[in-house]
């Protein structure tokens, strides 16, 4: 059987700060199910260790990047997949955010923090671990795992193939050269043709240059990465690699994301009941304070607040959304800027916005059902994972069309809503006139209530589970290693 270890930061619900923990819960599962045998890497971080069924100690680590020594703890997830943590309490042992210390400014030593998990990673395929299970292929996830695949390239003995995921190319993970022989990385690795990047280290880069496979989380995003416009400085690298690129697009838990069984929610719905919706909208209204009209169309972001996700576009089109009697609920956190504007709006206009900061789980479910419309409002979505909720929650997204809200969204166009295929609304310029335009088209649309039920439910009914994406990680494991 293929063993695979999935070298990650995060993994829901243990560890989230976005769709890469729902991604790294997710698919080894639906891998397992395909008969790969997949085991997970994470950094020992409280909530990891404290989350794992069953923890046992495998063996102890030592010569680890820095000069350190740790212990490598393995255990259950609550979903079964078996996971191995690195236990480095100066390392790890530090609660909340895992890449950003209290004041919100990255941890000084994350190229140590993150290099030991590459390097684990790696050392692990190496060795094994003392119940001796190597894995084939060693698939990493981000900037974070980044040096995995270098560490790899310079190993003697076995080599497993490696496998790295780009969840977003905004994040790289570029540090200072100064750390090189700290990282254990040779003194040779220090060019463009290895580690080197502006001067520095580059994880990310590192990844991209040294990795035998390279995949993105949809096949939009694939094709913009090779360009100056959407490659944050790598599309060159990109596009020299681009045959050994692919685009596979992510899948649905729909075991968590599923409104009829949604234990957050105040009543079940399904395509069949879907009129047991309105009763989660009249509560997110209460929730939020706002007036209780189930016909003002209620629009919600459930985001992390970066440029990226166009959180200012979505402020600049809200007095054309409000002056049509729409409403609004924000779940979100991150640019300090960006969260003092949505104050001021819910400041300003209590009756109809709502804005909550921080990060609450519950509340993203309970939003994605009340609410009328989801905005993605993004300048760059490699995936993006809460429009593919919204569907499943008869609440339609709308999205700029860009990498996976491309690919998995369908304009209420006038062909697409004759043919019965639109799941949404999408707008190209990520301009404020754009997304304000497309604001005006939804509440219009809103207005027809069959038509709009009608979208929602084949919204609902759009499937985007797991099952032709891990097949798809499955065959690419197969092609790289074809005797397992
Ligand atoms: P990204 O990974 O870029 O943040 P995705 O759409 O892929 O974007 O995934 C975001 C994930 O994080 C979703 O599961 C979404 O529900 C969740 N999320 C984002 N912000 C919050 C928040 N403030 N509170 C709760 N969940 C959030
Ligand atoms: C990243 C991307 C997001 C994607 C997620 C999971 O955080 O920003 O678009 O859905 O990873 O792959």
């Amino acid at each position: 059987m293929m063993r695979v270890l999935f070298v990650t930061s995060e993994c829901f619900p243990l560890i989230k700060t976005g769709g890469l923990a729902d991604v790294s819960a997710a698919l080894p599962l639906a891998l397992t199910e395909r008969g790969v045998d997949v085991r997970m890497l994470l950094p020992g971080y409280p909530a990891v260790i404290d989350g794992l069924d069953g923890r046992r100690v495998v063996r102890t680590l030592s010569g680890l990047p820095g000069g350190k020594s740790g212990r490598l703890i393995v255990g259950q997830l609550a979903n079964g997949v078996t996971a191995y943590a690195i236990e480095q309490p100066e390392l790890f042992e530090r609660p909340g955010n895992p890449y950003l210390a209290p004041g919100g400014a990255d941890w000084a030593d994350n190229d140590v923090r993150f290099g030991t998990l590459g390097w684990v990673a790696a050392e692990f395929a190496h060795t094994g671990s003392s119940h001796q299970w190597q894995p084939d292929i060693l698939h990493g996830h981000d900037w974070q795992a980044g040096l995995m695949p270098a560490y790899v390239a310079f190993q003697g003995g076995r080599r497993p193939g490696t496998v790295m995921t780009v969840h977003n190319i905004a994040y790289q993970g570029q540090f200072s050269p100064h750390t090189l022989s700290a990282l254990q990385l040779p003194a040779h690795s220090f060019q463009m043709e290895g580690v080197e990047y502006y001067g520095g280290i580059g994880f990310l880069k590192a990844g991209l240059y040294y990795a035998d496979r390279l995949t993105t989380v949809s096949p939009t995003y694939a094709r913009e990465i090779q360009s100056p416009a959407y490659g944050c400085g790598l599309e060159g690298l990109l596009a020299h690699r681009t045959d050994h690129l692919e685009g596979i697009l992510n899948g649905v838990d729909y075991g968590i994301w599923n409104p009829s069984t949604d234990p957050h929610l105040t009543s079940a719905f399904s395509p069949d009941r879907l009129d047991a919706k309105v009763a989660n909208k009249a509560a997110l209204q209460a929730e939020f304070g706002l007036e209780p009209r189930l016909d003002a169309p209620l629009f919600a972001l459930i985001s992390r607040l970066t440029w990226h996700k166009g959180a200012d576009l979505l402020v600049e089109s809200l007095p054309t959304l409000f002056a049509r009697g729409g409403q609004l609920v924000v779940l979100g956190t991150g640019d300090k800027s960006l969260e003092a504007a949505l104050l001021r709006v819910a400041g300003s206009h209590p009756q109809v916005a709502g804005v909550h900061i921080g990060y609450d789980e519950a509340l993203a479910h309970r939003i994605q059902a009340g609410a009328d419309v989801l905005m993605v409002p993004s300048r760059a979505e490699p995936c993006g994972l809460t429009q593919l909720y919204a569907m499943r929650y008869g609440t339609l997204p709308l999205v700029r069309r860009t990498g996976g809200l491309e690919d998995t969204v369908i304009d209420a166009t006038p062909a697409a809503l004759a043919d019965g295929c639109a799941t949404g609304f999408a707008f190209d310029e990520p301009t404020p006139g754009a997304l304000t335009w497309t604001v005006r088209r939804a509440i219009d649309l809103f207005q027809d209530r069959p038509r709009w039920q009608r979208i929602q439910r084949h919204a609902m009914a759009r499937d985007f589970g797991w099952e032709a994406s891990a097949q798809a990680y499955a065959d690419l494991y197969r092609r790289l290693r074809p005797g397992c």
